[in-house]
């Protein structure tokens, strides 16, 4: 049945019918995205539900997700001030801070520092590429190890050393062995993060939960667990960090937030000194999460569909040769990989929900009233399985991202959301893009990939902020006679 709620004289969302107490939590299921995708059918591209004590706004399709977050940016840039958010970083994270005039700063500063590190310029570029190289082939060496004698391994682990390992690099200055226990134990807990913060978490839209004893109730002491041990390691590398700065050398992007935030044109800015803290744990914890998600599925993908496998190889091989590995400049000349990767990020959509917004004023959107502080949730699967936009948007096809000159259709490309739009976008998007980049056409220039015959390959996932595929097993066969000849 259809809910219909007013505000006085104003039209507000329709939804379904919130039961007392629990709101339309029990229909849910396992998967929101796809929940609110059939609601939407039903209701219309934005509706409300009831999660516990919120009213909860679901934005769906690309046309009402641009008019919200980019014609009425500063409306929906709000974050909500759900207990979750708050442990957070040190309670100093940008990206779950609520939308004010420090917040404005801080974004900026993040924003710029990380593309000084990254995609600022060429010769940033080749510095950011040549962490990514060295990391990647250090994990097909570790790959190639875990499958000598034909045997098979899980490689989500290894993935989220790699990633973990070039945020490290860039943040610290320093990388980790892929044995090292230490950070093994620390990077790997990361799902418990997604779990928590990501849409229709329960932790959140039911705060009564914490008080009993219950699996939630753990999950979220875990939560605060896994961020304190997380901000503790930050912070004993940042206090290194200060007792042996320079201001004439910037070492890491550590460094660079101690000059901005502590010593720069920026220091009367209001940021205290604990958001260089809360600043690196935030890029730590966002590129890790994400960047490993991406690595995994991209690994299934190619196990799954060993067609597209060889295919993405034909033109590895017939555009860079043996002689020499994948560089950033040849990403043009390669559309099929590129070709690969938005349809990767597309047909997965990895990242189905944004990280909640709140209003930060009354706002009208397609015609329905919104007040200030409503919890929003931005349906970005929505967008990359519309059918109207996509033809047979269920199914895995790379093609479909080459226009009749086998060239790469930016148009295209660019109508894929998963980093998000207007004034909450993501700020690691270039970084990611050009990392799963060479990630792929190194791999996959240096060797092949297998599923374990037993295995079913399936797509179905553990959902999260960031959704995760089943584990799974695969072996990797170098291709070259020298795998990692440079
Ligand atoms: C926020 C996606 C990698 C840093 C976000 C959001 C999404 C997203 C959907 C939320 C936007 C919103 O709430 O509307 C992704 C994907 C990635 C990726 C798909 C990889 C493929 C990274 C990396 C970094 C990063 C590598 C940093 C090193 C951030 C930060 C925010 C954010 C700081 C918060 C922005 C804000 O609240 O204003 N990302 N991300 N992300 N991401 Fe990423």
């Amino acid at each position: 049945c259809m809910w219909v709620r007013s505000h006085g004289q104003k039209k507000t969302p329709p939804g379904p019918f919130p039961w007392p107490l629990v709101g339309n939590v029990m229909q849910l299921g396992q998967m929101p995205h796809l929940t609110f995708c059939k609601m939407a059918q039903k209701y219309g591209n934005v509706f409300q539900i009831r999660l516990g004590n919120h009213d909860i706004v679901v934005l769906n399709g690309e046309s009402t997700i641009r008019e919200a977050l980019v014609k009425h940016s500063a409306e929906f840039a709000g974050r909500p001030k759900f207990t979750s958010f708050q442990v957070v970083s040190g309670g100093k994270s940008m990206a779950f801070g609520g939308y004010t005039d420090l917040w404005k700063v801080h974004k900026r500063i993040a924003h710029s520092t990380l593309r000084a590190f990254s995609t600022v310029n060429t010769d940033t570029t080749k510095l950011f590429e040549q962490h990514v190289v060295a990391e990647t082939q250090d994990l097909i060496t570790v790959f190639l190890q875990l499958s000598s004698n034909g045997q098979y391994f899980d490689p989500y682990h290894e993935c989220t050393v790699a990633v973990a390992n070039v945020i490290c690099a860039l943040c610290f200055g320093q990388r980790y062995s892929h044995d090292d226990k230490e950070f093994r134990a620390l990077v790997g807990r990361n799902n418990k993060f997604g779990q928590t913060v990501g849409a229709g978490s329960l932790v959140d839209i039911m705060p009564w939960l914490q008080a009993f004893p219950n699996p939630v109730r753990s999950l979220y002491k875990s939560f605060k667990d896994l961020n304190q041990e997380f901000f503790d390691f930050v912070k004993d590398k940042i206090s290194q960090h200060r007792q042996t700065y320079c201001p004439d050398v910037t070492r890491d992007m550590s460094d660079a937030f101690i000059g901005h935030i502590e010593h720069g044109p920026g220091a009367g800015d209001g940021l205290s000194k604990d958001y260089v803290e809360g600043t690196v744990t935030d890029l730590l914890g966002a590129g890790q999460d994400t960047n490993s998600s991406a690595l995994s599925w991209i690994i299934l993908l190619l196990i799954k569909y060993p067609n597209i496998q060889v295919k993405l190889q034909e033109e590895i091989d017939q555009i860079i040769g043996e002689e020499r590995l994948p560089t950033a400049e040849d990403k043009v000349t390669l559309p099929y990989v590129q070709a690969f990767i938005y349809e990767t990020l597309r047909y997965t959509s990895f990242v189905p929900v944004t990280i909640p917004h709140s209003t930060t004023s009354d706002v009208i959107i397609d015609g329905f009233y919104i007040p200030k502080d409503t919890v929003v949730f931005v349906n970005q699967w929505s967008v990359n399985h519309d059918e109207v936009k996509w033809t047979n948007p269920d199914v895995f096809e790379p093609g479909r991202f080459l226009d009749q000159n086998g060239q790469l259709d930016r148009d295209l490309a660019y109508g894929v959301m998963i980093f998000s739009l207007g004034k909450r976008r993501c700020i690691g998007d270039q970084l990611s893009m050009l990392k799963l980049f060479l990630f792929t056409s190194i791999l996959l220039h240096q060797c092949s990939l297998h599923p374990h015959p037993g295995d079913q390959i399936t797509m179905d996932c553990v959902n999260g902020l960031a959704l995760k595929p089943l584990p799974y097993r695969i072996s990797v066969v170098p291709r070259h006679a020298s795998p990692n000849q440079n």
